[in-house]
């Protein structure tokens, strides 16, 4: 393969070169690299020096950006590198420059001690190929018509900035109630909520003349005609329902042709509102895509029980390491993708091969593979209990 020889790969320290990264995605996917800059300066995570740029000559030729994220699984919370925006100018593709600008990318993850990363993309495969796998999360698509709004007890109203002390509380209440969603950051949720928005955007639930929920939607700029739900949470079902309802009902008013809907409501929606059910397609979003950064720091997150956690390699990376927890025992080990997992030595040792597919669906939602035998399928189901796990979609507008 060509390479574009006197390369480097640069963090961008100083705005010069953030602006010009921000060019580069503006040229390759038709963003506002102004509003671009505006909206990361709403992120209270963000720092420029997560950006990463391929220069050539002076000239930026690649883009990507670490975007920090919290993700709750359990009672754990894992810090999540998500990668975004990864572009190469045109004149230079096919000549290595995505690659090595996601290889330092996650270099530096590493050391920051990231526990994971995560992408969404429309390219799959060019993503599979550097390792990456993908993650199927529930989703789907409402068709919007006129619906009948039951008068109740319960108001949809918009939102207005003195809610916001309310809807922070239940966004904590709601997220640690779930087991996996993709959890921005209060700070970054409330950055959100001070932009301005479009009116009708972000709903509000009452109920008794309490605030009970609240929900955030808007258009798609890449998909004009799809109104996409970006986060949904009311204390119970018929909460859920009555912000659904209002959001189809305003998709309908406003000439939307689809409502979108990621997240862990998606594949409850037919229990929650029969009537929204059957007008609703769910599907299996392919693109989510996950890759493992720590796998010691990751386990050790997400099983504070373990009495001892050693190292086998000795090193921060992907090596061996053993869990002890109580009189349990295990291995697990992992080199290029293949994760190994052995039962304790007391019992009849048995090894079992995973692959990463199997290794994140075990972790995350707790499904041991059938193919376990039995001593360690019963370890492996204590160590990662059933769960329910979906990510809310990603953060860009
Ligand atoms: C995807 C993109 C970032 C790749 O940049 P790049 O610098 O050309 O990538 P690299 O040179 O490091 O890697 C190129 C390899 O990826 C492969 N590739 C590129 N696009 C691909 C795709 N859609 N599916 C599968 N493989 C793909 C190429 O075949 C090439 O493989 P090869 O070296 O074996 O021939 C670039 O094509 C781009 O900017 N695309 C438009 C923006 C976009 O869609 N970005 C993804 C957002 S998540």
């Amino acid at each position: 393969m060509k390479t574009d020889r006197d390369r480097r790969v640069v963090r961008a320290e100083n705005e010069q070169l953030l602006l010009s990264g921000l060019d580069l995605v503006g040229r390759v996917l038709g963003k506002d690299p102004k509003e671009e800059r505006r909206l990361l300066e709403l992120d209270p995570g963000f720092d420029p020096r997560d950006t990463f740029l391929v220069v050539l000559g002076g000239a930026v030729i690649s883009h990507l950006r670490l975007v920090r994220r919290e993700m709750r699984i359990g009672r754990s919370l894992l810090r999540l590198a998500v990668v975004a925006d990864v572009v190469t100018d045109p004149a230079h593709q096919g000549r290595g420059n995505a690659r090595t600008a996601i290889d330092i990318a996650l270099e530096a993850a590493r050391a920051a001690r990231y526990h994971c990363a995560v992408l969404f993309t429309e390219l799959p495969d060019f993503f599979s190929e550097q390792g990456w796998s993908p993650w199927a999360q529930p989703g789907c698509s409402i068709t919007p018509k006129a619906l009948v709004i039951p008068a109740a007890q319960q108001r949809v109203r918009d939102f207005r900035p003195g809610d916001l002390s309310a809807v922070m509380a239940l966004h904590g209440h709601h997220g640690s109630a779930f087991a996996g969603p993709l959890a921005r950051t209060i700070g970054w949720w409330k950055a959100d909520l001070q932009r301005e928005t479009p009116p009708g955007e972000v709903l509000i639930l009452e109920v008794d003349g309490r605030i009970a929920g609240y929900a955030r939607a808007r258009a798609r700029r890449r998909r004009p005609e799809e109104f996409a739900i970006l986060d949904l949470a009311a204390l119970d079902d018929s909460g859920q329902r009555s912000l659904l309802r209002e959001l189809v009902r305003r998709a309908h008013q406003r000439g939307f042709t689809s409502v979108n809907l990621q997240g862990p409501t998606a594949g409850r929606l037919a229990a929650i509102d029969p009537e929204l059910g059957r007008m609703t397609e769910l599907r299996r979003d392919k693109y989510t895509m996950l890759k493992l950064i720590n796998l010691r720091g990751l386990v050790r997150a997400l099983i504070p029980e373990f009495e001892a956690i050693c190292g086998r390699d000795g090193s921060c990376g992907d090596g061996q390491i053993s869990l002890l927890v109580g009189h349990l025992a295990a291995e697990l080990s992992s080199s290029t993708g293949k994760f190994e997992i052995s039962a304790p030595r007391s019992n009849k040792p048995s090894f079992l091969q995973l692959s990463e597919g199997d290794f994140w669906r075990m972790l995350f939602d707790g499904r041991v593979p059938p193919t376990a035998p039995a001593p360690a399928a019963a370890m492996l189901g204590m160590l990662f209990p059933e769960r329910e796990f979906a990510f809310w979609p990603a953060d860009e507008p």
